[in-house]
C-alpha cells in the first residue's frame, strides 16, 4: 500500500491533493481530507463536467463538512462525496480506497 499523507497533515481542515496510480498504471488525481473522525479520498474529478476540483491549482475550497468545485460551485459533502448543491445535484464523487496504518493514510486499491 502506497502512503499518500500522514494524518496529522489533515488535521487542520485543509484538503490535500495527491497524484497517484492505480494498479493499472493510469494516473488518478486524489482528494484528501478528513471530517468528523473520518478520513476521506475521493477522484478529483468533478461529476459535472469531468474538471479537477481544485482547478489545477492544488488548492480545494471547503467551509466545514463541505468542499467545492472551483469551476461552478458543486457543494459536495465531505464525508460522502455527494453533491448537495449544484449542476450535478445527487451525484457524487469517486471514492478512493484508503487505509489508515501507523499515522499514514495510504492507497488501498486492489490489485488488478
Ligand atoms: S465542473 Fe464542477 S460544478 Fe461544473
Amino acid at each position: 500500500m502506497t502512503a499518500i499523507a500522514r494524518v496529522d497533515e489533515l488535521a487542520c481542515g485543509k484538503v490535500l491533493t495527491r497524484t497517484a496510480r492505480r494498479p493499472t498504471g493510469e494516473e488518478v488525481g486524489i482528494l484528501l481530507l478528513q471530517a468528523g473522525e473520518g478520513i476521506f479520498a475521493y477522484e478529483n474529478l468533478c461529476p459535472h463536467m469531468g474538471v479537477p476540483l481544485d482547478g489545477g491549482t492544488g488548492r480545494v475550497p471547503r467551509k466545514r463538512d463541505h468542499v467545492f468545485c472551483a469551476a461552478h460551485f458543486a457543494t459536495f459533502d465531505a464525508a460522502t462525496g455527494v453533491c448537495i448543491w449544484g449542476p450535478c445535484q445527487g451525484r457524487a464523487l469517486e471514492p478512493v480506497p484508503i487505509a489508515v496504518v501507523d499515522g499514514e493514510v495510504r492507497l488501498h486499491w486492489a490489485a488488478s
